[in-house]
């Protein structure tokens, strides 16, 4: 595939380091431009929001995330289908109510998850339980709550829900997930389809598992489901696994299993520096041809492609640290804020909320500092503890940066390391924004603990 243009003017790999166009860069994310050289996100400028928030702040947009949905729903609008997103990607309770009110379903991995969704008033018959270490505990909550359906991930997990679900005198709606050994040709972290991951059952005794959930009294067999990784750009790894999803299905025909849906996961993946990612409307035009025919409801678990480019996190260079070997800037946002860096060796983009233009108007010639190669850090005290590196920028002491597509797998995976409260969320709509999550108070990180007493 050939780059398009816009992404070949606004990225430029040099021997010093990556060089991103900013007002260029921004022209291929939904909701982010420039406004008066100060980027905005929908109509509210990043100086509002630091202004009023501080840093570091995590910032959603509401239409990002409306958009991105209606993108799913539009695109398979030819045949019964729910989108449950994929409450891991982004659980606060602002980015699930505005899902929930536009008719998503959710998808959960833990009681936790559960609560959050029935918190926003969510419809449990929209909503599938997803993960390989359920406990009899989460099982009870969600057969209470009375969700959709179990994607059951082993026999032993069979055995446990037909147990607690007999207790309750219900019955528990189940779809298996196969594994249909698929390589999804993303980061081996985030890779969930191959034999060798902890994930789903495997495609060749995946007959004889529903033929054992056929047995348990208080199981309702409904679906067939998979997941084969996030963060996937190209289609061919879920055609393939759906071929294999379709073979499944035939055989359990010839058994006498019938099914009421397939779920195809989630895992297409976004943008976040020059990734060629393929469109929902491509996905949707690989699969709705073999989903028509099959002729069963679809479901679908999409996490990052909804949320990814809806947020971003804005952090304040602290400290700027130019030596001999390497110029460090290290900001007031660290691993513990995004890990995916640190974690994955994640390439996310890293802007100014001042553009050039911006800063030829405000500053005098002799203040402008010159662009340097940087590595952006945090003041964690890990040298894993880096949010880009080698990125060209002109920074100054107390310029606000933003992290873009940091809507997804970025607060949620938030820890409070080396002490350090995590920052706030706020969620923008037109020129309205609102905090959703309050910046937390050191006092908060210890209210839990207590000092021992014996
Ligand atoms: N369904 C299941 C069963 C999953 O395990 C996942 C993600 C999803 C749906 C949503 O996938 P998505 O559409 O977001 O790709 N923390 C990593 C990503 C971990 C994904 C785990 N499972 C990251 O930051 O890249």
């Amino acid at each position: 595939m050939t780059m398009s243009n816009t992404t070949q003017s606004a990225i430029e790999y040099t021997e010093d380091g990556l060089r991103i166009e900013p007002e260029a860069f921004v022209k291929q994310l939904p909701n982010l431009s420039y406004q008066q050289g100060v980027l905005t996100i929908e109509a509210v400028s990043a100086d509002d929001l630091v202004k009023h928030y501080g840093t570091p702040l995590y910032v959603y947009s509401k239409q990002t995330i409306l958009d991105a949905y209606h993108a799913y729903s539009d695109s398979f609008a030819a045949i019964e289908h729910q989108v449950c997103y994929a409450v891991k990607a982004n659980s606060n309770l602002a980015v699930l109510k505005v899902l929930a009110q536009a008719g998503a379903g959710f998808d959960l991995v833990s009681a936790g998850e559960l609560a959050r969704v029935l918190a926003v008033g969510a419809d449990p018959s929209k909503v599938v339980f997803s993960g390989v270490g359920k406990t009899a505990a989460e099982l009870k909550a969600a057969l209470q709550a009375g969700i959709g359906c179990f994607n059951v991930e082993s026999l032993s997990e069979l055995d446990t829900l037909n147990t607690v679900a007999a207790k309750l005198g219900v019955q528990a709606p189940i779809s298996i997930r196969v594994n249909p050994d698929v390589d999804a040709k993303t980061h081996p972290y985030i890779s969930t389809g191959l034999k060798d991951n902890k994930f789903g059952i495997s495609h060749d005794v995946a007959v004889a598992a529903y033929q054992h959930a056929q047995q348990l009294e208080h199981l309702n067999i409904v679906g067939i489901d998979c997941h084969i990784g996030s963060q996937l750009t190209e289609i061919d790894p879920f055609v393939a696994a759906l071929d294999k999803v379709i073979e499944l299905i035939e055989a359990l025909k010839h058994v006498g299993i019938e099914l009421e849906h397939v779920d195809l996961g989630g895992g297409l993946g976004v943008l976040y520096i020059d990734e060629e990612v393929a469109k929902v409307s491509e996905f949707a035009a690989a699969l709705l041809p073999k989903l028509q025919q099959l002729g069963l409801k679809v479901l679908f678990e999409p996490g990052r492609s909804i949320v990814a480019n809806a947020g971003i996190l804005l952090t304040k260079a602290e400290v700027l640290k130019p030596t001999k070997h390497k110029n460090f800037a290290i900001v007031d946002a660290a691993m513990n804020d995004l890990i995916r860096p640190a974690l994955y060796q994640a390439q996310m983009a890293v802007i100014p909320t001042h553009s050039q233009s911006y800063a030829n108007a405000h500053t005098s010639a002799d203040d402008k500092p010159n662009e340097k190669s940087w590595d952006i850090v945090g003041a964690v005290c890990e040298t894993g503890d880096f949010l880009a590196k080698q990125r060209l920028l002109s920074l100054a002491v107390g310029d606000v940066l933003a992290i873009t597509g940091a809507g997804a797998y970025g607060f949620v995976m938030s820890s409070n390391y080396n002490s350090r409260p995590r920052p706030a969320e706020v969620m923008v709509a037109a020129d309205k924004h609102q905090v959703v999550r309050q910046r937390e108070k050191i006092e908060q990180l210890y209210e839990l603990e207590s000092v021992f007493e014996g």
